[in-house]
């Protein structure tokens, strides 16, 4: 028996690194995915590639009047969401001094607010036995120096995680955060580096991690799809870490 046999899966952030490995195991067991993110370019690549019944929406997670058109779309295509899997996020590195307000709002908007108006919209969808997964980052704990906006707004859900984990509990939806550490996805190329910085950045993790390398997308998704199952049946309100021993440096 599949592990998500005949679920209906949402899953933010779904075209590219963990949410793609995500979809295509989410898949593997069962679900109709439904994937966003903004590039059509990408979510037409996810489409083709995991086929069947696969929606894949372009839908800003920081946009509310797109997380309506989201939500309507998932109404009339499936009637209903039995996994909801939040992990569209963005970081820009850069210290303090060099912070913009337009960089602290997109951080916020599409990794705190985006998320918490996403599972407030889908709501009305998700009966007993639903499962929120909600995908926060090693740094809302550790505190890093170049990032301090993307992890207070990782922070932020790990918070909101615990207080919607007792306001949902009573309708026998579950939420739960999945923290990984560094994972082998194309988010490092994106964090406005100099050139080479990525690459140095990669570097000078792999050489501190006790597993002494990245963590594969594949492995996370293995995560989360115990968290969205009912394997994870009696897991509420927790965030998992998956970092191959970073944090406990
Ligand atoms: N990789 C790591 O080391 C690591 C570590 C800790 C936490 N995380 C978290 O893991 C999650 C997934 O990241 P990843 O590493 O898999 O990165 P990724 O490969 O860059 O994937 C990010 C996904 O989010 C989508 N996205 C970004 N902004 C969006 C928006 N405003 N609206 C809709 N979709 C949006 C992207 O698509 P578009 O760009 O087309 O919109 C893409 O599908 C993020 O929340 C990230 O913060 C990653």
């Amino acid at each position: 028996m599949h592990k998500l046999e005949g679920k209906v899966a949402l899953i933010t952030g779904g075209s590219s690194g963990i949410g793609l490995a995500s979809a295509r195991l989410f898949r593997a067991e069962g679900a109709s995915i439904v994937l966003t993110g903004r590039d059509p370019q990408a979510l037409a690549q996810a489409a083709a590639e995991l086929g069947g019944d696969t929606l894949a929406l372009a839908s800003d997670a920081a946009d509310l009047a797109q997380i309506d058109a989201l939500m309507a779309a998932v109404q009339a295509r499936h009637g209903r969401l039995d996994v909801l899997f939040l992990n569209a996020g963005v970081a820009t590195a850069g210290p303090i001094e060099t912070v913009t307000p337009a960089q602290f709002d997109s951080m916020m908007d599409t990794n705190v607010k985006g998320v918490f108006f996403t599972i407030q919209k889908a709501l009305p969808l998700m009966g007993k036995g639903a499962s929120i997964v909600v995908t926060t980052s090693i740094t809302n704990q550790l505190g890093s120096p170049n990032f301090p906006v993307y992890g207070a707004s990782k922070a932020a859900l790990r918070s909101l995680v615990k207080s919607l984990g007792l306001a949902l509990i009573g309708r026998g939806i579950r939420i739960n955060a999945l923290s990984p550490g560094p994972i082998a996805t194309p988010i490092f190329d994106r964090f406005g580096l100099p050139p080479g910085g990525a690459d140095a950045a990669r570097a000078a993790i792999t050489a501190k991690s006790p597993s002494q390398r990245f963590g594969e997308p594949e492995e996370v998704a293995r995560l989360a799809l115990f968290l969205a199952s009912s394997d994870a049946s009696y897991l509420v309100g927790e965030e998992v870490v998956i970092d191959g021993g970073m944090s406990l440096l």
